[in-house]
């Protein structure tokens, strides 16, 4: 038998599983992206001022509050954003693999774009329409494609990570490295 915390991390606790699911249909499919944020929010991820949500987001599916939103940023329709992996637990009884991931102010993260479990996204940031996002986003650059690499930097642009430090002074946190196993934080 697998030891409880890990399928914990797999599946969450059934009671902030019901109260997240209560609220996902609304926050995938409200008609304003204001009601979406206030949906997600009620799921539990922590969302700054000014978001925006597109529909149909899949945000930290069995642990919502593992994912940070920072104030302007434009999450787009069809986006996943994941704090955990579970593929190996089904597969080969292995532990999840559990994240948090921060998204930094004023980042967009385009249309379909999967964003993978311990991931920090620096502000003003672009994530292109159907990237897949494993490691970290400088701020201020462009990234796109699987996996998603740089493809383009603002000038004048703010030195890689530099958000990082400003998100997590105001939204502090443990470290946002990937977390595996008995490291994993609950
Ligand atoms: C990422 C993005 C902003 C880049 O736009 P851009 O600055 O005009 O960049 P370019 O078109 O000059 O592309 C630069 C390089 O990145 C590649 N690229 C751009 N977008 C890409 C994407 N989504 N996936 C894979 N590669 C991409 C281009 O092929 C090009 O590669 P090359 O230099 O080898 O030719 C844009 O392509 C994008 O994906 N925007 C998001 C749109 C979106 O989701 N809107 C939401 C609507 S609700």
């Amino acid at each position: 038998m697998k030891p409880a915390s890990n399928q914990h991390r797999a599946k969450g606790s059934f009671w902030r599983r019901a109260w997240s699911t209560l609220f996902l249909l609304p926050a995938w499919f409200a008609p304003h992206k204001c009601l979406r944020v206030v949906f997600h929010r009620l799921r539990g991820v922590e969302i700054g001022h000014n978001v925006e949500i597109g529909y149909y987001c899949i945000i930290g599916h069995v642990h919502p509050s593992r994912i940070h939103i920072a104030d302007h940023a434009v999450i787009t329709a069809n986006s996943v954003i994941l704090e955990h992996d579970n593929s190996y637990y089904y597969t080969h009884g292995q532990d999840v693999a559990v994240g948090d991931v921060y998204i930094g102010d004023h980042a967009f993260i385009g249309i379909g774009a999967v964003v993978m479990p311990g991931v920090f996204i620096g502000s003003h940031a672009v994530v292109g329409a159907l990237s897949f996002v494993k490691s970290n986003v400088p701020a201020y650059s462009v990234v796109a494609g699987q996996p998603a690499r740089v493809v383009k930097r603002f000038p004048g642009s703010a030195p890689p990570l530099e958000g990082h430090a400003v998100f997590a002074t105001r939204h502090p946190r443990p470290s946002t490295s990937q977390v595996v196993a008995s490291g994993g934080r609950e």
